[in-house]
C-alpha cells in the first residue's frame, strides 16, 4: 500500500525557516530582543503545539515570558471541545485590549481548535479587531510566514481555510518540562463520534513515519529525558494511513526496547481500536507503564450508539478484563459525558454500574456540551440543566469513593516512581500507574526513579517514604 499521508514538502519548510531567520535578524538589526507568550487551553495534543510554536517563535528570535503583560506577543492556543473553554477564549482575548493599550508595538495571535470553527474564526476576525492574526492547527507550521505578514507588511494574517492537514516533520520545540517530554505520532482522527469537534477542526488522521517518532524518542532518552508520552487521537489506529505494517503496538515496542532508564506512556486510545496486541506488548515490556486511559463516554449501549462509538460495553468490558488478566496492578483511567441528549436515568444508572464494576483509579468527568456542526447537537435534549448538574455530581460521588477505595489499597506497597518536583516542601513523583505520590526528600533526587513505600492515601493523591535507591 502506498503512503496516503500528506506531508510539506521540504522546499515549504525551508522557506519558513528563511523567514525566521529574517525575523530574527529583523530584531536584530532594531537593537530588540522581543518576548513571547503562549498561553494554552485543552489537552495536551495542544500543549505540544504550544512547545513547537514556542520552538519556532525562539528561531524567529524571541524570548519568552510568562504573561501578556508588555510581551511583543501573544499567541492564544484556543480549545473547541466545550462550550465553556470557548467562552473563557473570548473573555481573554478581549481583555487584551488592554495590555495591546499599554504596550503598543503588542501584537496578538489566536490560533488552536477553534480557530478551525469557520464561524468562530470569523467572529474572531470581525469583531476582535485587536487581534493580528488568526490560523487554525494546519497553518501552524507557517508561523513565520503569518508574522513576516503582521510586522514586516502591516498586514493581518489568516490562515484558516478548511484542510484535511498534512504533517510537518521536524519543526522546533521548545519543551516546557525536561524530565517529561510529549511525542505527537499521529494528528487528526477519522472517528466521527457525534458529539465531537476535534476531527472537524484537526482534518483526518495521519501518522509520523515510526523512523521519525523512534528518532525524536532516542534523542529524547540521550538527553536525559525520563518519561515519554506517545500523543494522538486515537493512537490505536496510528499507520493504517501508512501502509507499511506497523501499527501502534508495534511502534510501541520498539520505542521500549530503545536502551536507557525512561518510562513510556500514551494517550488516547478508543475502545474500538484498542487491540489485545496491544496489551500484549504492553505486558511484555518494563518500560511501559502499566497505565491506559480508555475512554468509555457511556455505559448505556444505546447511548453509544446514538454516540457513533462502535462499540458496546460488553466489548469495552472484554478489554478491560483482558487487560488486567495480563498486568494485574494495571491502572485504568477514563473520560465520560454526562447528559448525552436522550440520556435517561436508566442510561444514567449504566454508567454508573459500568464505573462501579470497572473501578477506575480516576475519572475525567463531562457535562455534555453541544458543539454546533456535530451530529449530537441537533439531537433533541429534553433532560434539564439541573438533571444533568444531578448526575454530575452523582458520579463524582461514586468515582470519589472508588478512587479513595483504590489509593488507599496502595497503603503498605513499595512502588516504584518517578520524582517530577516539589509541591511546598515535599517531592512529588508518580507512580508507574500516573498516581500521585508525595513523600519527603532532597531535592536532587529529581528525575530519578526510586522506590517509595505508601503509608497514607486521599482521594487524589498517595503520601510516601522513601525506601532504597
Ligand atoms: N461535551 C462534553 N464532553 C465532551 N468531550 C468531547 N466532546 C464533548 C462535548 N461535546 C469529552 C470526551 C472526551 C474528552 C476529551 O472530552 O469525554 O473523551
Amino acid at each position: 500500500m502506498e503512503r496516503k499521508t500528506p506531508v510539506i514538502p521540504e522546499a515549504d519548510l525551508r522557506r519558513q525557516e528563511e523567514i525566521a531567520d529574517y525575523l530574527k535578524s529583523w530584531w536584530q538589526s532594531r537593537g530588540i530582543t522581543p518576548v513571547a507568550y503562549v498561553e494554552t487551553y485543552g489537552c495536551q495534543q495542544n500543549e505540544a503545539d504550544s512547545e513547537r510554536i514556542r520552538g519556532i517563535l525562539e528561531r524567529c528570535g524571541y524570548g519568552l515570558t510568562d504573561g501578556p503583560e508588555g510581551a511583543d506577543l501573544v499567541v492564544i492556543n484556543t480549545c473547541a471541545i466545550r462550550e465553556h473553554a470557548a467562552q473563557r477564549v473570548f473573555g481573554n482575548v478581549g481583555a487584551l485590549v488592554h495590555t495591546k493599550r499599554r504596550h503598543p508595538g503588542q501584537k496578538i495571535f489566536v490560533c488552536g481548535c477553534m480557530m478551525g470553527q469557520p464561524e468562530i474564526s470569523a467572529r474572531m476576525k470581525n469583531s476582535y479587531t485587536h487581534v493580528d492574526g488568526i490560523f487554525s492547527p494546519h497553518y501552524l507550521w507557517q508561523l513565520p510566514e503569518h508574522l513576516y505578514k503582521v510586522l514586516i507588511r502591516h498586514r493581518k494574517a489568516f490562515a484558516v481555510e478548511p484542510s484535511d492537514g498534512a504533517i510537518a516533520e521536524g519543526l522546533p520545540v521548545v519543551r516546557m518540562n525536561d524530565l517529561k517530554a510529549w511525542v505527537s505520532i499521529m494528528y487528526g482522527g477519522n472517528n466521527f463520534c457525534t458529539y465531537c469537534i476535534v476531527p472537524y477542526v484537526r482534518g483526518r488522521e495521519r501518522s509520523r513515519l515510526p523512523e521519525d517518532v523512534i528518532a525524536e524518542c532516542r534523542d529524547l532518552i540521550a538527553r536525559g529525558y525520563k518519561e515519554i508520552t506517545l500523543l494522538g487521537q486515537n493512537v490505536n489506529s496510528y499507520g493504517k494511513d501508512l501502509g507499511l505494517g506497523v501499527d501502534f503496538a508495534d511502534l510501541m515496542a520498539e520505542i521500549a526496547e530503545l536502551p536507557g532508564e525512561f518510562v513510556l506512556r500514551f494517550m488516547t486510545s478508543h475502545p474500538r481500536d484498542a487491540s489485545h496486541k496491544l496489551f500484549d506488548v504492553m505486558a511484555s515490556h518494563e518500560k511501559i507503564a502499566k497505565q491506559f486511559h480508555l475512554p468509555f463516554q457511556s455505559g448505556s449501549d444505546r447511548i453509544l450508539k446514538a454516540m457513533n462509538r462502535h462499540y458496546d460495553r460488553e466489548k469495552y468490558l472484554e478489554l478491560v478484563n483482558y487487560g488486567r488478566s495480563l498486568m494485574p496492578e494495571i491502572v485504568y483511567t477514563s473520560d465520560v459525558i454526562v447528559g448525552f441528549p436522550g440520556e435517561t436515568e436508566e442510561d444514567f444508572e449504566d454508567t454508573v454500574s459500568l464505573i462501579e464494576e470497572v473501578r477506575y483509579d480516576a475519572l475525567f468527568t463531562f457535562i455534555y456540551s453541544p458543539r454546533p456542526g456535530t451530529p449530537a447537537a441537533k439531537m433533541p435534549d429534553p433532560t434539564t440543566k439541573e438533571e444533568k448538574s444531578r448526575r454530575f455530581d452523582r458520579l463524582l460521588q461514586v468515582q470519589n469513593r472508588i478512587s479513595e477505595e483504590k489509593h488507599r489499597a496502595y497503603v503498605g506497597k513499595t512502588l516504584r516512581v518517578l520524582v517530577d518536583g516539589k509541591d511546598g516542601d515535599r517531592l512529588t513523583a508518580r507512580t508507574d500507574g500516573g498516581r500521585l505520590v508525595r513523600f519527603e526528600g532532597d531535592d536532587s533526587l529529581i528525575g530519578q526513579f526510586l522506590n517509595v513505600t505508601i503509608t497514607d492515601a486521599t482521594t487524589w493523591s498517595l503520601v510516601g517514604e522513601m525506601k532504597y535507591r
